[in-house]
């Protein structure tokens, strides 16, 4: 049996929090499917290692996490302590950078038994799938402040989109549409006011649409598709996006379903040379840490999609796929059927939902 190494980071606020229990429910699905998953905690990457040490991570950083087959991450931010620029650059970002995950995939999906707040909406209507950037374009460290503190004080923030990075994300998010019954991209762009860069994406997805003739492709300026995320969230199948663009997509979409408690994401380094990043779309909420009432099944749904993608590689296990099928399944069981947390309208505790869909994992 194929052992896999995989590093677990809490981070911050309900990170802290989250982890615990889909470190529960993987164990679950371990022990029920046969599966070796041998876990590595790593306490930085977290506010309080650089309070204690002035830096996000140890220099070695990248060496003691080099070998995981996965990585396993909570949350971080905590920007009561430390801005929030210098706690994601010197940890998040680094990694998503570093170990060139460069598709950031993110399903949307709404689930029987949980409320959407769009009126006349059912599951089935919103299933798809955010494929963000998420190495370039609009999270650059270029620039700079120019003539601070006075009347001429200008600031630049350059963007950045290579030919490389771009066809990459896209022939990822055509491939993902082709392998889909609906076979459509949804390509986010904002060619109209964002002069150079967007009609150049724009252009970019026409050439790598063209090896894709069973696709469909549409293009939206992001002013209106946000709206149509809301008013016709059934159109979508995959939509590709720029990482700004992306970002906003990946909340809001969420938002649509009900919560952004439930939004899991796979940073994929699809080459398999780097690891690869499982974490919620949420961040650290500190207006709820500490309290245990966060939703946990962005963590646990992360930890299906890690499995998922352990199961696809070279040297794949196929009962990782099993294991996948099994959380998502208890996932939609515990939704239609409780306990849920507060962003559902509930009053279980973090740790009540892990345990019930653990229960359910282990069958
Ligand atoms: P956030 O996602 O942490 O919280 C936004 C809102 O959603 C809050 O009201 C919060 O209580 C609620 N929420 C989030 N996750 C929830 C869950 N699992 N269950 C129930 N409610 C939940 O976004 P924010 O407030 O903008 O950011 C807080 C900190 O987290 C900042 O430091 C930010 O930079 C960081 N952040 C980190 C990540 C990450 O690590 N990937 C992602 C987003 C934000
Ligand atoms: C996310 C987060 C991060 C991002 C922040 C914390 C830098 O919002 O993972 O969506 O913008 O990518
Ligand atoms: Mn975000």
């Amino acid at each position: 049996t194929r052992r896999f190494k995989i590093a677990a980071i809490a981070g911050d606020g309900i990170g802290k929090e989250v982890l615990p229990e889909g470190l529960k429910v993987l164990a679950a699905a371990a022990e029920r499917f046969g599966l070796q998953l041998e876990f590595t905690h790593f306490p930085w990457a977290s506010c309080d290692w650089y309070i204690q040490h002035g830096e996000m991570m140890p220099p070695d950083w990248k060496a003691q996490l080099s070998g995981m087959d996965a990585i396993y991450f909570g949350a971080v931010g905590w920007p009561a302590l430390v801005p929030d620029h210098i706690s994601l650059w010197g940890s998040l970002l680094k990694f998503r950078r570093e170990f060139d995950q460069y598709i950031n995939l993110r399903p949307v999906r709404l689930f029987e038994g949980v409320p959407c707040p769009l009126a006349g909406r059912k599951p089935g209507d919103i299933d798809f799938f955010v494929v963000r950037e998420n190495t370039e374009g609009e999270y650059t460290n270029l620039g700079g402040v120019m003539f601070p503190d006075t009347e001429r004080e200008m600031v630049i923030q350059e963007s950045v989109f290579t030919r490389y990075g771009t066809d990459r994300v896209l022939q990822y998010a055509f491939e993902l549409a082709n392998a889909r019954q609906r076979r459509h991209v949804t390509v986010a762009t904002k060619s109209n006011g964002i002069a150079i860069s967007m009609p150049w994406w724009d252009g970019r997805a026409d050439a790598i649409h063209a090896e894709y003739p069973d696709v469909t492709v549409d293009k939206q300026h992001i002013d209106i598709l946000t709206a149509r995320f809301v008013l016709q969230p059934d159109r979508f199948d995959v939509v590709v996006a720029s990482n700004l663009f992306g970002d906003i997509l990946s909340d809001l979409g969420p938002a649509c379903t009900g919560t952004i408690g439930l939004a899991p994401s796979g940073n994929l380094n699809p080459d398999r040379r780097f690891p690869s990043l499982f974490e919620p779309v949420h961040g650290s909420a500190p207006d709820i840490a500490g309290k245990g009432i966060a939703n946990p099944i962005a963590m646990i749904w992360s930890g299906a999609m890690m499995l998922s993608f352990l199961a696809a590689g070279a040297d794949a296990d196929p009962r990782c796929g099993e294991a996948h099928d099994a959380i998502v399944a208890a996932i939609e069981d515990v939704l239609r059927e409780g306990p849920r947390t507060g962003d559902l309208g509930g009053t279980a505790t973090t740790v009540e939902v892990g345990d019930a869909i653990a229960a359910r994992v282990r069958g």
